[in-house]
């Protein structure tokens, strides 16, 4: 393993003013999306729309430092030949790859998972590296509810992200460390501070014993918000003084960077939060990593609806992604206004 290659990857992942698309819905979940839209999910029509947002100039050239990518994704090539990997090099942008393959039931755990892709990983990922990907990604999903997270299943899934992260460090790969708390529930802030505070602790400590260094990977959490269905619902500078706070008291220094995945919360939320703790203080006032952003949906519903599957409106779909991108990098400054 060369560290310093990978703190440069991983720095360059959140350099000011950037962060991350992630484009790496698997095909179950981009249907679902294309769904809503009315188009139909086929390898082309999958293609098409990607093509869309890698071609998007002043996005990817300004806004956005890495595309984490599908499986299928990362062998295409765009419609005259090109592979979408060059288009994402070209634009200065890093690829990167979703590398776990979903979750299962966690068994002697209802209603809880653990995320699965650890075998024959070491043989994917040199592949993927010889594709071009620099970066990876892994997500863990812990959900809040009723006796739940168990210990078992915020630990197991803590070691597999660990495994993880080790694999893609051996293979010259930085890892994105994702491990998720859903907003699915009825639980208030304090009770999604209190379990990612554990989550967070529990995959950090799994991260020291594995030997994974800290400077080479990157941490994708959830923000501290109030559950969907809360009756109690948070403010933006609650949310965003309640992050920083958790933040603070769990992830050492040694990081580059944090970028947050957006977790169903609506476009403009996802911005201001990130924005909020960006003027809180962002790596220019006192807090030891960057905070920026590795959004999936709250970057891409705008440009879904406007593409609507089309030729005809590439470049209006192309603008509300740009649209997003460059709200999410003025948040990512604290340079944000609504
Ligand atoms: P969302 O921003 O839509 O939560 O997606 C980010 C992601 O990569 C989830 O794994």
């Amino acid at each position: 393993m060369n560290l310093a290659d990978l703190n440069t990857i991983a720095r360059a992942m959140v350099a000011p003013g950037k962060g991350i698309l992630a484009a790496d819905e698997s095909s179950g979940t981009i249907k679902k999306r294309f769904d809503v839209i009315g188009v139909e999910s086929t390898e082309t029509s999958r293609r098409d729309y990607r093509e869309m947002m890698f071609r998007s100039k002043e996005a990817m050239n300004d806004y956005i430092s890495g595309v984490i990518l599908y499986d299928e994704t990362i062998w295409q090539n765009a419609a005259d030949g090109t592979p979408l990997v060059k288009l994402i090099e070209q634009a200065g942008s890093i690829p990167g790859i979703k590398v776990d393959e979903g979750t299962q039931p966690l068994p002697n755990c209802p209603g809880e998972t653990i995320t699965v892709g650890l075998d024959k990983l070491a043989e994917r990922l040199a592949k993927y590296y010889k594709q071009g990907a620099r970066f990876a990604k892994w997500r863990a999903v812990i959900d809040i509810g009723a006796g739940i997270p168990s210990y078992a299943a915020i630990h197991t899934n803590a070691h597999a992200l660990a495994r993880y992260a080790a694999l893609c460090q051996q293979a010259q790969i930085v890892p994105i460390v994702e491990p998720e708390v859903l907003m699915d529930g009825d639980h208030d802030i304090d009770r999604c501070y209190e379990v990612t505070e554990f989550v967070l602790k529990e995959t950090f400590q799994e991260l020291y014993y594995q030997k994974v260094a800290l400077e080479g990977m990157v941490l994708k959490p959830n923000m501290a918000v109030a559950g969907k269905k809360s009756a109690k619902s948070a403010g933006v500078q609650e949310v965003a003084e309640k992050t920083v706070k958790l933040l603070k008291a769990c992830v050492p220094s040694a990081v580059p960077g944090i970028a947050f995945l957006s977790g169903g919360q609506s476009d403009e939320d996802a911005t201001a939060h990130l924005d909020a703790m960006n003027k809180i203080g962002g790596l220019t006032s006192g807090l030891p990593w960057g905070l920026t952003f590795s959004y999936g949906r709250a970057l891409q519903a705008a440009p879904q609806k406007a593409w609507s599957g089309k030729a005809d409106n590439v470049a209006a779909g192309q603008a509300a992604f740009t649209h997003r991108a460059k709200m999410n990098s003025l948040a990512s400054k604290g340079e944000w206004s609504s």
